[in-house]
């Protein structure tokens, strides 16, 4: 069993994948500086497993928080999820995103050399792919130039990294795409907690569905798809956070950086989410057609085989899991952590 720095563990993913290492048996160390999360997500991870985490409140772009959180705890490797996620506000406040999210990585990868600890990783994204590529989206196709700052520095991430791993054999790191996370614990108790107006697709939906939202604007309904609404893949939460696991396992025996599709596999249509939504959980969803989304594309899904076969990794929830257990949390928790 190992000792797992999580930036940003308190965090949608992040305490879902806490969650899991501590079912596991790993001992973890949590630090985020709870700037999009609350300490009540770790109180309930803590509450389910009735197993304890350390939580450090700090920032990765501080050295000093994290040259105390290495010092304290014997860390033998990290998950890295902090940085900050919303698509629009990147294009508002770039250098916040490059500060959070490349600036921040930099710090961390420096703190882990002076720790000696080379086990990492990278929570990235699909959004690396060059949006020419045509999905199922595997991971020797060419990466892009994300349409958005917060995609940019995703890509960057990951070639900075790249890179260290190619200059000094000591690292070990893996690169997680992820495709499009949805879906809570099964309790109900943690789950997607967006501050203001949702950006993305589910949280909007469960908010209309719960009665927070008037109703779901399906942006474009004209895409060349099954029924002319965008197709993603979505991925259970809990999928993800194994996905971590298996990661972790796989880079604490080999060297190298590496990058794996997180996804099922699968491509659904936002009217295909809104009506399965509908009927697993007995509740109308609201909607009009609004125009396009400027940046959107219209398909992507993942070709997954690569992390199924390296990691050992299987996507076990089904769509209709997905939508039952986001409603769950959404229903349990009408306003998120504050209920
Ligand atoms: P989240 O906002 O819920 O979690 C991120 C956590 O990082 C938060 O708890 C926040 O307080 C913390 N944080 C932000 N900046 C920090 C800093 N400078 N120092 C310390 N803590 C900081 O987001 P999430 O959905 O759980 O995403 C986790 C990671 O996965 C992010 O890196 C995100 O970019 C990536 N990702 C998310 C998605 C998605 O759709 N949710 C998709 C692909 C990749
Ligand atoms: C899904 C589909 C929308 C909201 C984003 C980021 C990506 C990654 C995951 C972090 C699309 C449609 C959405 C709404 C809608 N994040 N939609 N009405 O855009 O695939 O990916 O989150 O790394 O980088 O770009 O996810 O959930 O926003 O949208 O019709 O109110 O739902 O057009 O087809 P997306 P999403």
């Amino acid at each position: 069993m190992a000792n797992i720095l999580v930036t940003g563990g308190a965090g949608y993913i992040g305490s879902h994948t806490c969650l899991e290492l501590l079912e596991a048996g790993h001992d973890v160390v949590v630090l985020d500086n709870l700037s999009n999360s609350s300490e009540e997500s770790l109180k309930r991870v803590q509450e389910l497993t009735g197993k304890s985490l350390k939580f450090i409140q700090g920032d990765i772009r501080d050295p000093h928080d994290l040259d105390q959180a290495f010092a304290t705890h014997k860390i033998d490797a990290v998950i890295h999820f902090a940085g900050l996620k919303a698509v629009g506000e990147s294009q508002k406040i770039p250098l916040s995103y490059f500060d959070h999210n490349i600036a921040g990585s930099i710090q961390l990868t420096q703190a882990m050399e002076r720790a000696g600890v080379f086990n990492l990783v990278f929570s990235s994204s699909a959004t690396v792919y060059d949006e020419a590529n045509i999905s199922p989206l595997d991971e020797t196709m060419p990466t892009g130039m994300p349409s958005n700052n917060y995609g940019y520095t995703k890509l960057i991430v990951e070639q900075l990294l790249q890179k260290l791993a190619i200059a000094d054999p000591r690292w070990s790191i893996a690169l997680l795409r992820y495709f499009n996370p949805v879906g809570a614990h099964k309790s109900g108790r943690i789950g997607e907690d967006p501050q203001g107006i949702p950006n993305n697709l589910m949280p909007y939906v469960t908010q209309v569905a719960v009665g927070r939202r008037e109703k779901l604007s399906i942006y474009g309904d004209d895409y060349d798809t099954i029924d002319g609404t965008g197709v993603r893949d979505y991925i259970h939460v809990v999928d993800l956070a194994n996905a971590h696991l298996c990661a972790l396992n796989n880079r604490l025996n080999a060297k190298g950086c590496r990058a794996w599709n997180i996804g099922t596999g699968n491509g659904c249509s936002v009217l295909e989410v809104k009506n399965t939504f509908e009927k697993v959980n007995g509740v109308a969803v609201a909607y009009e057609i609004a125009p396009r989304r400027s940046g959107d594309v219209a398909t992507s899904f993942a070709n997954n085989a690569r992390a199924v076969t390296e990691l050992g990794w299987t996507a076990k929830y089904t769509l209709e899991d997905m939508l039952a257990d986001s409603w769950n949390w959404q229903k349990q928790n009408p306003t998120g952590y504050q209920s």
